[in-house]
Formats: structure tokens, C-alpha cells, sequence
């Protein structure tokens, strides 16, 4: 790379700030709705939409009006929706065998989405912690989490929401091995297509405040979950796990949360070459939010701006509960 150090008056920086239209002529990134996945909640029940305090203007959706939400969604031009559930407390288990019944809120949904919106994409998240009473992403003995009987766990798991027909899964566990545990039980049991969008560089993040209330975890967790998230001081090691991830099959990586975490966008997308997307989480959404509900920001021009700072960070996509409000400033 070569930079020319014209200086003043040769260079004058402003020329090409003049007007809007040479302002667009020189854009280097752009944000549109194909780079947007909207993750929405759903809860049990028939014509509820209950706002969710710690996100405002985010509800838990009864599936009936979830699969409406799914069809606004695609009307406005989202290509991709992530289903998280709120599941009842009487289903949180230590053994988290909700997470595989077939019947459950996220496979339940996505079969009603798939049959009315067949084309919208569908993606599910693969942990345990929505159907854990331990509050954890893995199975927990004694305190300990228990890295290879969570994998069996996963794998029942996965080829539930496969046959359900997410399209999409998304391990965000962070156990070792995850990824070739569920990619081999996918293989052999012949969904061959499912993709795997991994978790890979996933954070031991305080942002993920107002997700645990979404989905009903808040109180139910002892501890954190530094044993298994990476330390927010380190960057190789996020690079180890997305190289350890793509080997094992994942098809697009991930980066968890995404605006304290650009640099790992960066050197993710700068050193692997693949699909590769930023997880703007609750806690992001939330500052942004409450922030222009005080009058302090501008909501639309920040929320545009924070995508735009993925894209030149070099994501492929988005996960934002701002995806419906930023396709209709696209319009
Ligand atoms: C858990 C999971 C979390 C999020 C997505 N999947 C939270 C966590 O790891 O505790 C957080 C998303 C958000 O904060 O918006 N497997």
C-alpha cells in the first residue's frame, strides 16, 4: 500500500466533501437490508407482544404474531431472522432437554415461518442456556461446566432445529469441538445443506445484559461465563478459534459483541477471507436506544452510523434488533 502525501493547496481534503452528490460519488461502504439479521424473541402463548423492559421497543412475540413479524420483516426487505426463546420456567432444566424437543417455542416457530414466508431464512441458535435452570450455555456438574456431555447435548439439539428447517445454525456455546460435533451429526443424518454461521469469536461480555432478561436467564445464572467466552483482553486467540472453527465446517464466522470488538472484525475478515458477521448485541442496541430516548443522540443517524462502522470493518452482515427501523431509512 502506498500513500502520496500531496500537501496544501495541491491537497485540500475538502474538495471531495463539497457536495452530497461527490460525497456518494466516493462512498466506500454502504449498509442495505441484504446485510441484516433480525433477532427476534418469541414466548408461549396466542396475540401477546410483551415489551421487554431492559430493550424498549423490543417485544417477546406469541408465535402467531411472530410469523406476522416475520412476514413485515420480509416485506421490508430482511432476507434473514435469528428465533430466540423465552422458555417457560417450568421447562428450565439442569439436563436442558427442552433444547431438543421438537415441539419447542424455536423449532414450533420456525416451521410456521418456513410454511407461510418459505423463502425468509431462518436461524437458531445452538446452547443451552434458554432451557438451562443453571442459567449456563453448557450442562453444569458441581459448579463445572461439562465440555463433551454438553456436545452430545448439541447435537440432539441441532438436528432438531435442522429438521425443523432452520437454515441457519448458530453455535453459541463456545465448548470445544461444537462445531465438528454438530457438523458430523448433520452429515449423518443427511442435512447436508444446513449452514453453520459459528460463534467463533464469542466474548465473556457484560452487553448481553438485557438478552438474559429477554429470554428469561436473568437471576437463574451462578457465576459468569468466563470458562468458556474469551477474556475481552485477548485477539489471537479469537483468530484461533475462527481457524479452529472453519475446520471443523463452519461456513461463515461470527464476532460477539460487535462495536467494543471491530478490531477483531477486522483482523477476522483481513486474515481468513469468509463470510463473516458482527453480533451488535442487546447492551449495544440498549445504549444506542435509551440514549436518543433521553434526547442525547440522534437514534436514526447513530444507528446508521454504527452499521456502517461494520461494514468498513469488513463484516459481511449484521445481527441488530435495529434491522426493521434501518431497512425503512434505506427505503
Ligand atoms: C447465549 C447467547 C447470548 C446472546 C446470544 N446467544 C448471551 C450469552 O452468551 O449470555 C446474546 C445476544 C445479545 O446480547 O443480544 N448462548
Amino acid at each position: 500500500m502506498q500513500f502520496i502525501n500531496a500537501s496544501f493547496p495541491a491537497k485540500r481534503s475538502r474538495r471531495l466533501r463539497r457536495t452530497s452528490a461527490i460525497r456518494d460519488l466516493v462512498t466506500e461502504n454502504q449498509v442495505t437490508t441484504d446485510d441484516l439479521i433480525w433477532p427476534i424473541f418469541i414466548r408461549e402463548g396466542v396475540g401477546i407482544s410483551e415489551p421487554i423492559i431492559s430493550l424498549p421497543g423490543v417485544f417477546r412475540y406469541s408465535i402467531d404474531l411472530a410469523v406476522e413479524e416475520a412476514q413485515k420483516a420480509s416485506n421490508l426487505g430482511i432476507k434473514c431472522i435469528a428465533i430466540f426463546p423465552c422458555t417457560p420456567k417450568h421447562l428450565k432444566t439442569p439436563s436442558c432437554e427442552e433444547a431438543w424437543n421438537e415441539n419447542n417455542l424455536v423449532n414450533t416457530a420456525t416451521r410456521a415461518i418456513k410454511k407461510n414466508i418459505p423463502k425468509l431464512i431462518i436461524m437458531l441458535d445452538v446452547a443451552l442456556d434458554p432451557y438451562n435452570s443453571l442459567g449456563h450455555d453448557g450442562l453444569v456438574n458441581d459448579g463445572k461446566i461439562l465440555n463433551d456431555e454438553t456436545l452430545e447435548a448439541l447435537k440432539m439439539q441441532s438436528i432438531v432445529q435442522a429438521q425443523s428447517g432452520a437454515d441457519i445454525l448458530g453455535p453459541s456455546d463456545m465448548m470445544d469441538g461444537r462445531v465438528s460435533a454438530i457438523r458430523n451429526s448433520l452429515e449423518q443424518n443427511n442435512f447436508k445443506e444446513t449452514l453453520i454461521l459459528c460463534y467463533s469469536a464469542k466474548y465473556a461480555s457484560a452487553f448481553y445484559g438485557p438478552f438474559r432478561d429477554a429470554i428469561g436467564a436473568t437471576g437463574a445464572l451462578i457465576g459468569d461465563k468466563k470458562s468458556y467466552q474469551i477474556n475481552s483482553a485477548n485477539s489471537d486467540e479469537a483468530l484461533n478459534e475462527v481457524a479452529i472453527d472453519l475446520q471443523e465446517g463452519a461456513d461463515m464466522v461470527m464476532v460477539k459483541p460487535g462495536m467494543p470488538y471491530l478490531d477483531i472484525c477486522k483482523r477476522i475478515k483481513d486474515t481468513f477471507m469468509v463470510p463473516t458477521f458482527a453480533y451488535q448485541v442487546s447492551g449495544e442496541y440498549a445504549m444506542i436506544k435509551v440514549a436518543s430516548e433521553r434526547g442525547f443522540i440522534d437514534l436514526d443517524s447513530s444507528v446508521l452510523e454504527s452499521i456502517l462502522s461494520f461494514k468498513r470493518a469488513g463484516c459481511d452482515g449484521v445481527l441488530t434488533y435495529f434491522a426493521p427501523r434501518i431497512c425503512e431509512l434505506l427505503r
